[in-house]
This record gives structure tokens, sequence and C-alpha cells, in this order.
């Protein structure tokens, strides 16, 4: 079997939130599973393709309405991914210094286009076509729809949702762009009035998971408008938790954290990493330290922190490090903060990849309070860091995350509110000074095995059912 998997972003080459780290990880645990697993994604300028060589395997024109775009298939030249990668270069839309900006429809539609084109000219062509989030939700539409991909169409495909909130919508405007079809069958583009490529990816694709059980549940109730869909769909929908890479998460190897440790030395080593935090945002670390990474948004219960921080520092009991970025209102009133409460607590506003794994090591506890947590890898970071995650009980943390009071070894919270938070964190704190219990929960954790081979294996159970 080979799947491709197609995406907008991939872990080490484009990074903005947990999707990457899921696309840079999937396929190299599935290739280590008997089936071939490559990727495909837009080749952005970034640091990676500024410091890599490429070789260009295919060259074509692709149109985009009446537009005519050039287009390369590039691949790296070195294996060090561990699954091979394929790149669409058209420089005039993809070849950006972000990866997403406020209108990404054309950009998106040409790269899908280009994947599809580039398709059609293989001899061996992917047996799946897995396809992840919004930005890729009109391959499994133009795959069976479109005059021009019909020789594509007894591909299956899957689409993995990773977050529904965002969907992808466009006007009805630019239905000129996406490839020819059979105008009776536009239904299947429309979610409200609108094109909404994750409402038809949903309707297209052949299997759609989600990014964890619980996430799948929750979808038939709140989906941003999109739940009676997932009902409606739900014999061909099923929740598959992801994974993470324990090469690149690993506290004995990882190159980028103060000092590498392991359950036997996790004591000296997760303190020489809390000094070095503690030392550089002048913290004090005789106190628990409670650690937020993330995207300042809604979905991340983002908007509670400034006023749960003031709450829990009031008290000098513990000291809080925040790395994050997003709404700037919040961003403001993070920094603010940092004068009024020099020594215990302080925050990096912006994106780090070194600092976040020094954080998930040097950390005591890490504080994820999502209101919506479709999977969450952080969680699992922590744990395998030996970080105790104080969660809410939604989503993947419900899935990954059992109280302490219940046999497990989180803090889980029911609300995303203020006083939620300030309980969970009080519980927490009272956890860190029984230093036996603690020590224990600490060990504990570093156990938990969530490496991608269950899941790996999960999906290609599942990839087997298609390819009849
Ligand atoms: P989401 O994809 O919704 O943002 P996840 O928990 O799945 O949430 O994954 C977030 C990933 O992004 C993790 O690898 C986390 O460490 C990383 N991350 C988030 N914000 C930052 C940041 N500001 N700096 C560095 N890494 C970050
Ligand atoms: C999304 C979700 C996050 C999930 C990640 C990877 O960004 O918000 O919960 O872990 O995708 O699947």
């Amino acid at each position: 079997m080979k799947i491709l998997h197609i995406s907008a972003e991939c872990y080490p080459i484009a990074k903005v939130g947990g999707l990457a780290d899921v696309v840079g990880a999937l396929p190299k645990y599935q290739n280590n599973q008997e089936i071939s697993s490559q990727v495909v994604m837009p080749f952005y300028d970034n640091a990676f393709t500024q410091n890599n060589r490429f070789i260009t395997i295919y060259t074509a024109k692709l149109d985009l309405g009446n537009q005519s775009f050039s287009f390369e298939i590039k691949t790296l030249n070195n294996k060090k991914l561990g699954f091979e990668i394929f790149f669409v270069a058209i420089p005039e839309l993809l070849f950006t210094d972000y990866v997403y900006s406020t209108d990404d429809t054309d950009r998106f539609l040409a790269f899908q286009i280009a994947v599809l084109d580039w398709m059609l000219s293989l001899k061996n062509k992917p047996t799946i076509v897995h396809c992840h989030d919004h930005h890729i939700g009109l391959i499994p539409f133009m795959m069976t729809q479109s005059v021009k991909y019909k020789k594509l169409q007894h591909i299956p495909t899957v689409l993995t949702i990773h977050n529904a909130q965002y969907q992808g919508w466009f006007s009805y405007d630019k239905l000129s762009l996406i490839p020819k079809f059979d105008m009776a069958n536009a239904g299947l583009l429309d979610w409200d009035q609108q094109i909404n490529p994750l409402a038809t990816a949903i309707k297209c694709a052949w299997r759609v998971t989600t990014v964890s059980p619980s996430y799948m549940e929750e979808l038939k109730k709140e989906a941003n408008g999109l739940e009676s869909l997932l009902q409606h769909e739900s014999a061909k929908c099923v929740g598959v938790l992801n994974g993470i890479d324990t090469d690149v998460w690993n506290p004995e190897t990882d190159p980028y954290i103060e000092k590498n440790y392991k359950i036997s030395s996790v004591q000296s080593g997760k303190k020489a990493n809390k000094n070095y935090l503690c030392k550089r945002f002048n913290l004090d670390n005789k106190k628990p330290l409670f650690v937020f990474i993330g995207r300042l948004v809604g979905e991340k219960g983002a908007e509670l922190l400034p006023k749960t921080f003031n709450l829990i520092i009031q008290e000098n009991k513990s000291s809080i490090l925040l790395l994050g970025s997003g709404n700037r209102e919040v961003e403001k009133e993070l920094e603010t903060l940092k004068e009024k409460y020099k020594g215990n607590y302080n925050a990096f506003i912006g994106y780090d990849e070194k600092l976040s794994h020094i954080m998930y090591a040097g950390a005591d506890f890490l504080l994820m309070p999502s209101r919506v947590e479709p999977c969450g890898l952080n969680q699992m970071y922590a744990l395998r860091y030996g970080s105790i995650p104080v969660v809410r009980n939604i989503g993947g943390l419900k899935d990954t995350v059992i109280d302490i009071d219940n046999k497990g070894f989180g803090i889980v919270h029911q609300n995303v509110s203020v006083s939620d938070m300030v309980y969970a964190i009080k519980r927490a704190e009272e956890l860190y000074i029984n230093i036996a219990k603690f020590k224990k929960v600490r060990n504990s954790i570093m156990k938990i095995n969530h490496s991608w081979d269950t899941s790996a294996k999960t999906y290609i159970n599942l990839y087997k059912t298609l390819n009849r």
C-alpha cells in the first residue's frame, strides 16, 4: 500500500501547531509498519526550504479559473525525515514566509489542483489519499466529481479533522476556480449557502477520522455548524487518538533541553531545566512551576489566563511561565502582568520551538484549560517529560488525562472558568508539597506510552478496509 498524506503543515518543515507534529510523525511510524507513506505539502519560503537541497521531479502548468500558473513538484535529496516528502512549488502563491493568511482560498485550491494534476501523471499512483483539515478539503470532491480527475475516482480518500472550527468557507464567486464538474452535484460543495471545504470533504471522503474518540462524539453536538452533517455521516466516521513522536520528544536525548534525563535521573534532570528557566525568566525555583504553551485563542481558554494568574500569584505559592501568541488583547494583558509580578511570573510572547522543549522539561505542571481540544499534544509531551498536566475535561484531554482522585495522574477540571482553574491549580499546589506523592505521580507519568505505534496501526487497518 502507498499512502499519500496531503497537508499544509509538516514538522520540521513548516509548523503552526499540532497538525505539523502529526503529519511529521505518523508517516514515519506507518513506514515502520509494512506500508509506504509519503507526504506532499506546499513549498514555502522558510528556514527549511532555504537550508536544504531539493530535486525537481515534475514541471507543469495548472489552471485556476482563467489564470494559469507554472508549478513544480520537488523532493528532498535525502531521507532524513523517515518518509518521502514532496513539495508543490507555485512561486506566486505558495512561496510565502507564512503558512496561513486571512484569505487562503486561491493558494490552497491551486495547491490541491497541482497535487491532483501531478497524481494523474504518476504511473504508480497512491493506494489511499489521506487529507488533513479543510485546506485539503476539496480533493475528495475533485477526485470524484471533476471531469479532469475521473481516472482518480477509484482511489479511496480519508479525511482527518484536526480542528472543525476552521472550515475554509468561500463564496460562490469563486466557484469557477474549481475544475469543471457536473453542476447537478454542486450541492456537495454547499453548506449554508457557502462553499465549505470541510463540509465537502466530510460528504465526499470515503472515511472521516478525528484526532481523538471524545472529539468525534463532541462534534456531533457542536461542530461550528456541521453537527447535523457529522451525525448524518457518522457511519463512516471514527476517532483515532493521536500519538507523539517519541524520537523527537524524548527527555533522554532531546538536544534542545539543558540537561537530558530519564526516570532514574528525573529529579536532577528536571531541576537543571527548571533552574535554567527560573534564571532566564527571573522566577523563584523553590515554588512549583506552572507553564502554559500554546496559541492564545478562545479554544485554548486563553482569555482566562490573566485573571487566573492574578489570583494565583497574589497568594505567592507558585511560579508561572507562559509561551504563546495569538489574540492581541490577551497578549497585552499577559505582558502587563510581567511588571506587576516580577519574580513570580513571566511570559514569552511569540513562537519558540526550543524554549517549548525546555519548558516541558523544566515545568512541574502544564496548564491546558481548553474550551475545545480535538486531541492536544502538549499534555502528552508533558507526561513524557514528567510534568503533571492540569487540564479541562474535554476532547483528547479527556481521553489522555485521568484525575489523581480517580486513581489517575493529572488534575482535571470540568468547566472553562477562572474559579475552576484556580481550584485546579490549588489542588496541584497541594500535590506539590506532598513530596512522596508528587514524585510517585511524576515517575508514573513518564512511563505512559503515547507513541504513534498503536494509532499508526489503527490507521493502517482503516486503510485496509478501503483497499479491497
Ligand atoms: P494546536 O495544534 O491546537 O495548537 P496541539 O496541542 O495539538 O495544539 O499542538 C501544539 C503544538 O505547537 C505543540 O507541539 C506545542 O509545543 C507547539 N506550540 C504551540 N505554541 C507554541 C509556541 N508559542 N512556541 C513553540 N511551540 C508552540
Ligand atoms: C489541532 C487541534 C489539536 C490537535 C492537533 C493535531 O490543531 O487543535 O487539539 O492536537 O490539531 O491533531
